[in-house]
């Protein structure tokens, strides 16, 4: 008799026009699930990177491996497809990275035939991205490089205030107006990434006699500083025909500057310095 009941009820409850709504609705989203997966899986939502491998510790011939991944669960930048593939596919693959933000430098490579800044590099919707270590640098492993010619090339420079006589208020700040201020402008941002002196060919070229742009643009930001002492000795130590007129304007490097700045355009600065003080060397 209950058994009767509830037979009713539930054929009353499952006849009624709300219910027939909701199994309706049901069909409705499971079909939705069953489209929602081919088209989850088409070219516009999974991308694939080609990246350069190599290890050190098996040398072989470097190859460019193949990821694949899903953009829905992945930040829009190229770094944030490098760390999600270093995460959930291949934890060997190695990089330099540290801020995202485009201060620290380290996460420069190349991304589709151009130098950049990984963490400031969109990724590119479309055929698969290829990334390869900064050029003509040789490599530690997969996309990083050895850097300490590129540094050492920042060191020659002396990257420092140089001064011959003390400060005008002894053990205070040397005060500067602020349109000599303004002269620094477009050095003072430069995060020695190195994509610059690996865009150019000249570089590539003679990597270690020539100082390249990044280089050459600090030397030029001390040249500027009104409150340097030693523009002439700067500017004699790289009137050099390799150091500084190596560079013949193919201005590659201020094409590739992430932080949008001009080296070539500091180092003619420099060479009509130069010029200015009948200094120039055979080039
Ligand atoms: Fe990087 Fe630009 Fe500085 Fe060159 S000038 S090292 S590209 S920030
Ligand atoms: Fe090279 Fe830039 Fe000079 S690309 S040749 S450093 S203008
Ligand atoms: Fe620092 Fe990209 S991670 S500049």
């Amino acid at each position: 008799m209950a058994m009767g009941i509830l037979r009713r009820v539930v054929s009353r409850v499952s006849s009624s026009p709300a219910s027939m709504l909701i199994r309706i609705r049901a069909h409705a989203s499971e079909a939705q699930a069953q489209q929602v997966q081919p088209t989850a899986r088409d070219a516009t939502t999974f991308k694939t990177f080609q990246i350069y491998r190599w290890n050190p510790d098996n040398p072989s011939k470097p190859e460019l491996q193949e990821y694949q991944i899903n953009l829905k669960e992945c930040g829009p930048m190229v770094l944030d497809a490098l760390i999600k593939i270093k995460n959930e596919i291949d934890p060997t693959l190695t990089f330099r990275r540290s801020c995202r933000e485009g201060i620290c430098g380290s996460c420069a490579m190349n991304i589709d035939g151009c130098n950049g800044l990984a963490c400031l590099t969109k990724i590119p919707s479309g055929a698969p991205t290829t990334i390869t270590p900064l050029p003509h640098m040789y490599v530690i492993k997969d996309l990083v490089v050895d850097m300490t010619n590129f540094y050492n090339q920042y060191k020659s420079i002396e990257p420092w205030l140089k001064r011959k006589n003390s400060p005008p208020v002894p053990g205070k700040e040397i005060p500067q107006s602020k349109k000599d201020r303004a002269m620094l402008d477009g050095m003072y941002e430069c995060i020695l990434c190195a994509c610059c002196s690996t865009s150019c060919p000249s570089y590539w070229w003679n990597p270690e006699s020539y100082l390249g742009p990044a280089a050459l643009l600090h030397a030029n930001r001390w040249i500027s500083d009104s409150r340097d002492e030693y523009t002439a000795e700067r500017l004699e130590a790289i009137n050099d025909e390799f150091k500084l007129f190596r560079c013949h304007t193919i201005l590659n490097c201020s094409r590739a500057c992430p932080k949008g700045l001009n080296p070539g355009n500091k180092i003619q600065n420099i060479k009509l310095l130069q010029m200015g003080r009948g200094l120039v060397a055979k080039a």
